[in-house]
């Protein structure tokens, strides 16, 4: 399971967004559209001729650090080695004023591929692991079995942390013959496990950390998703004749830089990858068409070479809580849904029960004697590896009564000494379950049964280390037991014989697969495939085996689905939009996992899960694969074609329907104004589509225009309802054989402008402070003071909606009309997170000019000088979104001040 603790990072990167990049502007700078931090002095050029600027900056201070250098990129990435900020910016503008130079971007951190919960180790039986494989609700079982399709001379590139290639699974050994027969190792094995740490880049991806490293052994997991071979222990990956190659990017800890990925991306292309699966991004909701990965991606993606790339694990944060480059309109964005079937230990009886609650009301019976039966799953375990069993017993709540039973057993004072002897009910978050069952036990209990907090059961976290017995069990069933009488007996069954349950969510999006669309409206993520409970591959040094949860998974699993097609499609020459639109045309629609059900919306789920066998033998396709009919604000958008060919040999005919799914309501307006809603909540409200015809009649070859027209549903344009659906093809059954498949499109669109959207959270107190003693403290007037060394006023505030644009002014009154200069150059492509707020340092310093558009920087070239003594206001400015930066109404405003510089 996800931890919470991401959040807390993401907050203190975000206060060195302001304090840590350089004082800079030029007509060439992009800063990009990575939240994450910049690394110091380090910056990527895109040049003309490598050659000729290399020998540019021969003599300069300067060192190389990475050349991409092909037939349609070149870029090097630099350090600056002056260490002074005067000196850095003095080499810069020259580096910028280049001719060869077409723009310079700032490097940044790229943050390891984090699974969504720690990967131990597990290792299941060959029956369990036939249960747990992810194949059969992508229909890859069906593909290997009547297609005999495994994968065979299609090359993934795989960039990650490296692989364990020795793994009897992956062949046990390197290079032709073997499942990994390529790659390399940018980084080597210390690198970023402590600042400044220098790459050691080699040929060999292998993964040599050690246990010790606490590595996580992430891309031995992703490479055996796809890879992987074991007939004796019943698992087989996606495509486990597929050529491997692994570009290792990440050493045993820590994270990487974009320059690194990047080079590793034109590596794979050089050596000739077909599929390119990156398990890692960079949290951002932009497809910032003008950046630098984004032009990058789009040229791979010109000659052929599929991208896909996973959305993140925060969908708990709400909309726009996707990354690059997943958000990038040239990259196959992938999510997660649950696995199929649940795995339970065993079940156990509880006596004593009154009030049943939840779905389990059969088990109303009259009092006494009530009696429950719970599946659970035993999942305590000791320093050696085995499972601590729970004995029978008597239960006892441990929650004391008084405060919050959210944080149950969190605090030790608050358990009630009822669990003495006992074994203690304990329920979910916010703390860790190892923390829950250390203070339950230093009560006296003797075993502790934890159940869940959300409805979606699910958990795979082992205790480790722990030195009572635990079980896990669902909320429905602990909300029935925590009800009951103070103390309830419980009796274990004693076969302890797993349990295989088809999971009622399995095949529904997972609550923490990241959300589109993206901050243009783009439709993402693009398709799902299974990220929750993946069996696959550790190093042998981690265990060999383990239970996988994240996005990161389900990306192996389409980047491995993708290469059985590409081999079915071997000399067909198929491009990579039809790929992309194949396997969006057939999959299937998840039904939501919220209460109420009904089908899932394409911002969470995007066409829907990937359906292998139909996208590779069905030959019907639509084209474009999903639409975004935008928001209310223009018509330009409310009328699209669709082209559907039938490449097939016989006739077919389809009916042609609007499958509305539930709207999401992204903001919570009542409480606060347009916050976020990290569960965005859902809304029976469907748009109508107009179609140009009801029924399509395809002979052999042939194709038709589709015209779709849509009337967005009547709710509030201030609810910013975001309406979608999919555009559905049935087959006509009198005129086609049963095998042909339905396929549709999925759509979405908002009611309302996004232009009206405030960016500001004005419930939030914007805060300025001062630094005292190494500590910030919120004042009220605003002095900087050179000689009393008051040097930085810090401003906080929340954006809540991203922007493309904020900008700092300095005014010399108090009206601001009169225009000093700029406080900081353009920051563009902000993004919104719950509970992470914009900060801004003043130091004193301003420059005249600033870039007034992201597209076109013109011809400035100023640095950063004092501000002379006096006294001023400072104006922070939001563009609103789809705003047009030369209009004075489409920012948003606010101004702190007077502040008085006293040099
Ligand atoms: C699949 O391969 C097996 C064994 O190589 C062969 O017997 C079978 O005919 C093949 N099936 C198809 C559909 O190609
Ligand atoms: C529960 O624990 C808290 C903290 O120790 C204590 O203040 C409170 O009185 C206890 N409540 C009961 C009902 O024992
Ligand atoms: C468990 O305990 C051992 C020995 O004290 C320690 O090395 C290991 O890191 C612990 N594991 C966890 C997950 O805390
Ligand atoms: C608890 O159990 C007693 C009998 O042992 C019974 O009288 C009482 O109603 C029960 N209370 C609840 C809340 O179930
Ligand atoms: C939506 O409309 C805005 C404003 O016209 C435009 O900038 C944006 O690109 C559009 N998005 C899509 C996906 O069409
Ligand atoms: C859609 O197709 C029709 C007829 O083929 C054409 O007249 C119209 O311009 C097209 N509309 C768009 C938005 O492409
Ligand atoms: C199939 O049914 C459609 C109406 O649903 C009709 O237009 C078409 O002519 C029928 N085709 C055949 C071959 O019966
Ligand atoms: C904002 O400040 C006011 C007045 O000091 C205070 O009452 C309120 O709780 C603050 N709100 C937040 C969200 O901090």
């Amino acid at each position: 399971m996800k931890t919470p603790s991401k959040l807390v990072i993401i907050y203190l990167l975000s206060l060195c967004i302001a304090g840590c990049l350089g004082d800079f502007i030029h007509a060439k700078y992009k800063s990009g559209h990575s939240r994450d931090q910049v690394v110091s002095r380090r910056y990527m050029a895109e040049v003309s001729d490598c050659d000729r600027f290399l020998e540019y900056i021969k003599n300069q201070n300067i060192k190389v650090h990475h050349t991409i250098r092909n037939s349609f990129f070149n870029s090097i990435s630099f350090e600056i080695k002056h260490l002074d900020k005067e000196h850095e910016y003095a080499t810069l503008k020259s580096i910028m004023n280049h001719d060869d130079v077409e723009a310079v971007s700032p490097v940044h951190v790229y943050k390891r591929a984090a699974p969504a919960t720690s990967q131990d180790m597990f290792k299941v039986s060959p029956e369990e692991a036939g249960y747990r494989s992810t194949h059969r609700l992508l229909q890859i079982d069906k593909v290997h079995r009547e297609l005999n399709l495994t994968g065979e001379g299609v090359f993934i590139a795989i960039i990650d942390t490296g692989v364990d290639y020795l793994h009897p699974a992956l062949g046990g050994g390197y290079g032709p013959g073997y499942t990994v027969q390529t790659g390399y190792d940018f980084v080597g094995n210390k690198y970023g496990s402590v600042p400044g740490s220098v790459p050691e880049p080699d040929s060999d991806p292998y993964d040599d950390c050690t246990i010790e490293d606490s590595s996580d052994g992430h891309g031995t997991s992703t490479s055996g998703i796809i890879g992987g071979y074991d007939l004796e222990n019943n698992f087989i990956g996606v495509a486990y004749k597929a050529k491997l190659g692994v570009y290792r990017v990440f050493g045993c800890q820590g994270d990487s830089t974009t320059d690194i990925v990047y080079q590793a991306i034109d590596k794979a292309f050089a050596d000739g990858a077909d599929i390119i699966s990156l398990s890692v991004g960079s949290d951002t909701p932009w497809a910032a068409p003008e950046s630098y990965e984004s032009k990058l991606f789009a040229k791979i993606k010109e000659r052929g070479v599929i991208v896909v790339a996973a959305t993140t694990n925060d969908g708990d944060l709400g909309i726009y809580s996707t990354s690059s480059p997943s958000t990038l309109d040239s990259v196959y964005s992938v999510g997660g849904v649950y696995n199929e079937y649940v795995v339970y230990d065993g079940t156990f009886t509880a006596a004593g029960i009154s009030g049943a609650v939840g779905k389990f009301t059969l088990f109303i019976l009259p009092y006494p004697p009530l009696i429950m039966h719970v599946e659970y799953q035993v999942l305590s375990i000791t320093e050696d590896g085995t499972k601590l069993y729970m004995t029978d017993g008597d239960l006892s709540p441990s929650f004391n009564g008084t405060g919050d039973i959210s944080k149950d057993a969190c605090d030790v004072n608050n358990i009630s000494p009822t669990v003495q002897g006992k074994i203690a009910l304990v329920k979910r978050g916010p703390c860790s379950f190892v923390k829950k069952a250390l203070n339950v036990a230093s009560a006296g209990a003797v075993g502790i049964i934890v159940y869940d907090n959300e409805p979606v059961f699910s958990n795979e976290d082992r205790l480790v280390n722990t030195t009572i017995p635990y079980a896990f069990i669902s909320l429905q069933d602990g909300e029935r037991l925590e009800s009951g009488n103070s103390t309830v007996r419980v009796k274990f069954s004693s076969s302890r014989k797993l349990i295989y349950k088809k999971n009622p969510y399995g095949g529904m999006a997972t609550f923490y697969t990241g959300l589109g669309p993206t901050a243009e409206l783009d439709l993402k993520p693009n398709i799902l495939a299974v990220s929750e409970d993946v069996y696959t591959l550790l190093p042998r040094y981690l265990g060999s085996w383990t239970i996988f949860d994240g996005t990161s998974g389900a990306t192996p699993l389409v980047a491995g689905s993708i290469a059985l097609y590409l081999q079915y499609m071997r000399n067909k020459n198929v491009s990579v939009d039809t790929t992309f639109e194949q396997f969006q045309n057939y999959a299937s629609v998840p039904v939501s996992a919220d209460a109420g059900g009904g089908i899932d919306h394409p911002v969470r789920v995007g066409a829907g899960l990937i359906q292998v066998y139909d996208a590779i033998t069905q030959t019907t396709h639509i084209s474009p694969a999903q639409i975004s009919f935008n928001d209310t604000a223009s018509q330009d958008y409310k009328t699209q074609n669709l082209t559907i060919t039938n490449p097939g040999q016989t006739t077919v005919s389809y009916r042609v329907f609007n499958n509305a799914s539930l709207a999401i309501v992204p903001y919570d307006r009542t409480v606060s104004g347009y916050r976020l809603l990290g569960t965005v909540k859902t809304q029976a409200a469907s748009a109508d589509l107009a179609f140009s015809a009801t029924e399509i009649h395809l002979e052999a070859g042939q194709s038709q225009t589709l015209t779709v027209t849509v009337t967005p549903p009547n709710t509030d344009p201030l609810d910013h309802v975001m309406y979608g659906g999919f555009i559905q093809l049935d087959p006509i059954t009198n005129t086609t054989t049963t095998t042909t498949r339905p396929l549709h499109v999925p759509y979405f669109g908002v009611v309302g402008k996004q232009y009206d959207l405030p960016i500001l959270d004005r419930d939030y107190n914007i805060t300025v402070s001062q630094t005292k003693d190494g500590e910030w403290v919120t004042v009220n007037e605003y002095v900087i003071d050179i000689a009393a060394n008051k040097t930085d006023l810090i401003i906080g505030c929340k954006t809540l909606t991203p922007t493309k644009i904020m900008r700092v002014e300095i005014f010399e009154d108090e009206k601001c009309t009169q225009l000093l200069g700029y406080a900081y150059y353009d920051t563009v492509y902000n993004q919104v997170y719950n509970h992470s707020p914009w900060v801004f340092t003043f130091r004193g310093t301003f420059t005249k000019d600033v870039a007034s558009n992201i597209y076109d920087y013109s011809t400035y070239s100023q640095t950063f000088v004092q501000v002379p003594g006096g006294q001023y206001y400072i104006r922070q400015k939001f563009l609103k979104l789809f705003g047009d930066p030369g209009k004075e109404n489409d920012w948003e405003y606010f101004t702190v001040g007077p502040v008085v510089i006293k040099r």
